[in-house]
């Protein structure tokens, strides 16, 4: 049987990104249509009836598909230069899991089914989550149709030149209603695991979150011909946003904000910009707190904006509420899981959007660098045998 950490092997020399370090694999480009190749193999090699729904997730059914299944899975893009792990682990976990419960001799009572949910980092049109956001509706298909990419390509162009057809993006009740639970394995992304010495732990909730794109316009002109006095440069503002967002999630209890993306335009060593966009990532425990932060920043900016004689427009550009998961099942999964540690997470995941709708479990796998969306990302050999184990007895539990 292959192992975990052998499948990610067999993955390892795609997507890598040279010249940022890890893994780039975006939606729909050259690397993640090989994945989704990489996936179909190793899913049909299994004997698992494959298919793509509307919203590009990708679905792989021990016997047919049917509905109250039990459907575990993940994602395999990945953030710019990521890590190898955040996606691809729970994918691969739950190829190994059904090749344990098959080898052990199980049958399931419901069907069982692997989902690959497409855009989870809304690394290439800026949403994340896409897939399950599309199939439980809580996106309006045509925002999500045109949204760009930073070359200007809509998701409804890239999903007809990967062979999917864009106007069957939406709410998909019939994927929904197939889904009885969903459970997703996923690296830790942060130290709970190690500093409690266990392998596998069990999500708690997820901190509310969002993405706002701070626009900063001024006067694009001449680094040397215009005098320091006469101005309009959008990178002060911005500057000044950067520093504003630290300062104010330092001051909060639990609040997380980060500038992780800023870009000039036109980008030029000489040239005062003439717009820098920011964009913000909030995260916080409770939603109230989330969302006053952003406000707060908002007016920061709007007065850092006017002191430069700039302009400051706010987009909200994705938000997720907390989550709280079903709390029944959770504690159900801790104690056939040998009392698995109970933990919260700062990271967002599909499976935090079909919480809102589906009975929704996440099993952790211990990071030994607590680093994650970068190269230093990783998870032991023995500690992803663990997870697989951890995983096929949970889906032998409410499969049986
Ligand atoms: C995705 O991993 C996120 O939480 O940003
Ligand atoms: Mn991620
Ligand atoms: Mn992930
Ligand atoms: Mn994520």
């Amino acid at each position: 049987m292959t192992t975990a950490s052998e499948l990610l092997v067999s993955i390892d020399d795609i997507g890598v990104d040279r010249a940022r370090g890890g893994f780039s694999r975006h939606v729909f480009d050259h690397a993640e249509q090989e994945l989704r190749e990489w996936f179909t193999e190793q899913a049909r090699s299994r004997g698992l009836q494959v298919t793509t729904d509307g919203n590009a997730n990708l679905w792989a059914w021990w016997g047919e598909p049917g509905t109250d299944a039990v459907v575990t899975g993940s994602h395999l893009d990945s953030v710019p230069g990521g890590g190898a792990f955040d996606g691809p682990l729970g994918v691969v976990s739950a190829l190994a899991a059904l090749d344990l419960l098959r080898a052990e001799g199980f049958t399931p009572r419901r069907p069982l089914a692997v989902a690959v949910f497409a855009e989870e980092e809304g690394g290439r049109f800026g949403v994340p989550c896409l897939g399950s956001r599309l199939l439980a509706g809580t996106i309006d298909p045509d925002r999500a149709r045109n949204l760009r990419d930073p070359d200007g390509v809509s998701f409804a162009e890239a999903m007809r030149s990967a062979g999917m057809a864009p106007e069957r993006a939406g709410r998909d009740d019939v994927a929904l209603d197939r889904i009885g639970h969903f459970v997703e394995l996923h690296v830790e992304q942060g130290r709970g695991l190690i500093d409690l010495h266990r392998p596998v732990g069990v999500a708690s909730s997820i901190l509310s979150h969002g993405r706002w794109r701070f626009r900063f316009s001024g006067q694009g002109n001449h680094a040397g011909a215009t005098p320091i006095t006469d101005r309009r440069d959008p990178m002060l503002p911005a500057s000044r946003l950067v520093l504003a967002a630290r300062e104010a999630a330092f001051g909060t209890e639990s609040a997380r904000a980060t500038a992780g993306r800023l870009v000039p335009t036109p980008g030029g060593t000489n040239v005062i910009a003439s717009t820098v966009d920011v964009w913000l990532d909030v995260r916080s425990p409770a939603d109230a707190a989330t969302r006053g932060l952003v406000d707060d920043l908002a007016g920061q900016a709007d007065g850092y904006a006017s002191e430069e004689g700039c302009r400051v427009e706010v987009t909200e550009e994705s938000y997720a509420d907390t989550v709280h998961f079903d709390a029944g099942l959770r504690e159900e999964l801790a104690s056939l899981l040998d009392d698995a540690p109970m933990l919260p997470t700062g990271a967002g995941h599909d499976a935090g959007i079909l919480a809102a709708h589906k009975p929704t479990a996440m099993l952790f796998v211990r990071n030994p660098t607590g680093v994650s969306h970068a190269p230093e990302e990783h998870a032991e050999s023995e500690d992803c045998d663990t997870g697989v184990v951890a995983l096929a007895r949970t889906l032998e539990h409410l499969a049986s």
